[in-house]
């Protein structure tokens, strides 16, 4: 199912954190794959319900958690307080915009989101304001048929092409089950100016 555009519903969130993804893609799995460090601020964009947040939290020094939908942060926000995990900040954002400082992130992760986002540039530009000059991208997404339901399989060429449009640059891109894990750093000197 797609929702590109729009929030995926919270009536859904049973799709994103139930036992057989948890057994087939255990959480700590993915993100043991993106060596965060204790020292890092990490962005979950798209967070869900925070199946992925939690395992975040425990690596980082700082994570905030952003999503359009309300109802998906209160549900992450449950998850956090049942995990006894205090070092997650919940954002809400208009799907465009993240209320956090230039240059104030080290890793900004999506997990199945970046095929939903409507205005894609938009939202690169508004990460490459936000992430520190060393900082990573990383776009997981489903390439390969999947068991569940409500991740379209994506074109990891066609994601590459779009995202190097937009001041990134692919670094890696990793298999991972019928996921690809895309890591992308900012690319240097093709910043706009503003005039
Ligand atoms: C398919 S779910 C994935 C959730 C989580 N990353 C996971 O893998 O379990 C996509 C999430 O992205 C959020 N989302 C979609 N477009 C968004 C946007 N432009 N800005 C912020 N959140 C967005 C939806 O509300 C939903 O919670």
């Amino acid at each position: 199912m797609s929702h590109k555009g729009e929030a995926y519903p919270a009536s859904e969130a049973f799709l994103l954190d139930n036992p057989r993804r948890r057994q087939n893609y255990p959480p700590s799995e993915l993100i043991g794959e993106l060596n965060i460090s204790p020292d890092n601020v990490v962005m979950d964009f798209g967070c869900g319900p925070g199946y992925y947040t939690i395992e975040i939290a425990k690596k980082a020094k700082t994570t905030f958690a952003v999503d359009i939908s309300p109802e998906m942060l209160e549900k992450a926000k449950d998850k956090a307080a049942k995990n006894e995990v205090s070092n997650i900040e919940f954002l809400q954002s208009d799907g465009k915009h993240v209320q956090l400082s230039d240059a104030s992130v080290d890793l900004i992760l999506l997990v199945t989101v970046y095929h939903e986002v409507g205005e894609n540039d938009v939202v690169l530009a508004e990460f490459s304001r936000i992430l520190k000059p060393s900082g990573r991208l990383v776009i997981v997404e489903v390439i390969k048929k999947d068991i569940f339901q409500g991740a379209p399989v994506q074109n990891p060429e066609k994601l590459q092409t779009e995202i190097e449009a937009s001041s990134f640059k692919l670094e890696q891109m990793q298999p991972y089950k019928n996921y690809g894990i895309l890591f992308f750093k900012k690319a240097v000197g093709t910043h706009k100016r503003s005039l």
